[in-house]
């Protein structure tokens, strides 16, 4: 169990409330000019990542003062507890492994009982099977043919953190063409339907508990779809599901040896590592799943083993704490300046909002602080067309994740010099802003003397806005593995600070009651 206690009691809490006090009325430009070392102090690297904080109000005293409210937090038995199997979610009893998931070692972990890594292997083993036998073509559809489509059904955490990976790494793929369905909408099915031909479909049914409605609906959909055209014996060949619960997988018709199991200790929204990611291992090919839980685990490594100094997630965590909780931040921005990963944003709202919306504490007390902010996000430089207004000049303040790449996959470089500038430059006017004099300057040197008066002040940046930006040499599969596993490490360190569960979701639960009510009454 991760000890519950007030995270407002602390010391280091109330130290933070004063050092808050006086580098807040400080500018970024001003704490640059005052320490020349800034940018090296507060860059942080990891393999072919580099992590530069320095363009957020941070100084020596700020680390220390996280570092004194993590010891108060007990965070680094927290991060043992999480790697070794504890029961930390307490609330339903579980354990939270989805580091085991991309572990390369026995580690001894067992969960009542039951050691998880030969189960982890086996999984592997099976998925690395079949999709190489569907890759190859040596799966065949009823009529004989080779599958050229997947269709992953699942949502949520069994939907968005396989699309976000696919999307990504759409470089990498293979002939296969992978498609996702998850909405309750039978219009959006449709369409996807038409593309299909069901002789050479492979149809994954995704859902840990195999009761979620939207799945289970257009899973049954989809079978009718099927049945069109071919028999009962042949769902064999076209239907594979991905489930904790056996027993209605079977009941869905779909095969034992169909089944990709997976566990409770895994969260939706932390799944993307386990059988639920068996559409990612099908467009990319095992190897590169493999490559994904690499970049993943040595993520887990530097987590786990990492001083709090040195520690990538732990900065991160403690950086949107310090900017909501002291700040009074309620929105923070992720802009990855690379178009493939244009579903990142929506994977992070699940994994932050999901994990940490929760208003009362491991002690089953109410919280009056806050846990969490509203997570949203594009791609650059789309994102500059439409909402880098606000962060720019809006009346309050949206820290930014910028994510860029030194190299493009191919040989645009034209195109990622420019991406790449526009990258540096977003930081660059968020930190220094423009001031009255300079705006001034510029105005009359253009010859728009007569303006200026009307105009300066709508033309003036505070700047002193934060960021922190995220650069690896390219976006390999290994090093996308390294990027999500940092976000999840995030969300852990956050929760344990503010002493709440990450990992329960029962604020999902009341509109399906409800909406389970109307339909009954229909
Ligand atoms: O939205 C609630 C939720 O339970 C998520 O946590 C989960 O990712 C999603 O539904 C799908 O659940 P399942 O995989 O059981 O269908």
């Amino acid at each position: 169990m991760i000890t519950s206690q007030n995270p407002t009691y602390t010391k280091n809490w109330l130290k933070l409330h004063k050092h808050y006090q006086s580098i807040s009325v400080k500018s970024l430009k001003g704490l640059f000019d005052q320490n020349p070392d800034r940018e090296q102090e507060f860059g942080f690297s990891l393999e072919n990542l580099k992590v530069h904080f320095a363009n957020n109000k941070i100084d020596q005293e700020t680390i220390k003062l996280w570092q004194g409210l993590a010891e108060e937090m007990e965070l680094s038995d927290a991060i043992e507890q999480l790697f070794q199997g504890e029961k930390i979610n307490h609330t339903e009893e579980r354990a939270v492994l989805h580091t085991a998931l991309r572990s390369f070692e026995n580690q001894g972990i067992k969960v009542d009982g039951l050691s998880v890594f030969p189960e982890v292997m086996a999984v592997r083993k099976k998925i690395k099977a079949f999709s190489g036998s569907v890759i190859n073509g040596d799966w065949k559809g009823y009529t004989g043919k080779k599958i050229t489509d997947v269709v992953n059904i699942g949502i949520g955490g069994s939907d968005l953190g396989p699309k976000m990976v696919v999307e990504a790494l759409a470089h990498y793929q293979n002939h296969l063409k992978v498609h996702f369905i998850s909405n309750i909408d039978g219009d959006a099915l449709s369409l996807t339907l038409e593309k299909l031909n069901p002789e050479t479909t492979l149809f994954i049914v995704v859902s840990k508990t195999f009761t979620t409605i939207e799945t289970l609906t257009n899973a049954n959909t989809c079978r009718t779809w099927f049945l069109e055209n071919a028999d009962k014996k042949s769902i064999a060949k076209h239907f594979v599901a991905v489930s904790a619960n056996k027993k209605a997988v079977s009941e869905f018709g779909i095969q034992p040896d169909n089944i990709f199991p997976m566990w409770d200790w895994v969260g939706g929204r932390f799944s993307l590592w386990s059988s639920v990611g068996l559409s990612i291992a099908l467009a990319v090919g095992y190897e590169k799943f493999e490559q994904l839980l690499k970049g993943a685990e040595a993520a887990d490594k530097h987590f786990r083993h990492s001083p709090f100094s040195k520690n990538i997630p732990f900065m991160m965590a403690m950086l949107s704490v310090w900017h909501i909780n002291f700040f009074g931040v309620v929105a923070e921005a992720v802009i990855p300046y690379y178009e493939s990963l244009n579903e990142l944003a929506a994977f992070l709202q699940q994994l932050f909002m999901e994990s940490n919306g929760k208003s009362v504490d491991r002690g089953g007390n109410k919280v009056d602080y806050a846990t969490g902010s509203v997570i949203f996000g594009a791609t650059g430089t789309n994102a500059q067309h439409s909402f880098m207004q606000h962060i720019h000049q809006g009346t309050f303040i949206v820290p930014i994740d910028f994510i860029g790449f030194e190299k493009p996959y191919g040989n645009n470089k034209k195109q990622h010099v420019i991406l790449m500038a526009n990258f540096k430059a977003q930081a660059e006017a968020l930190k220094t802003g423009k001031p009255a004099s300079a705006v001034h300057l510029d105005m009359k040197f253009n010859g728009d003397n007569e303006k200026i008066e009307k105009l300066l002040p709508y033309k003036i940046f505070e700047g002193s806005r934060p960021s922190t930006s995220f650069i690896f040499n390219k976006l390999s599969v290994y090093n996308l593995g390294m990027l999500l596993a940092l976000y999840e490490h995030k969300v852990f360190v956050q929760g344990v600070i503010w002493n709440i569960n990450s990992f329960d979701q029962f604020g999902v639960e009341l509109g399906k009651e409800i909406a389970k009510t109307l339909m009954s009454k229909r």
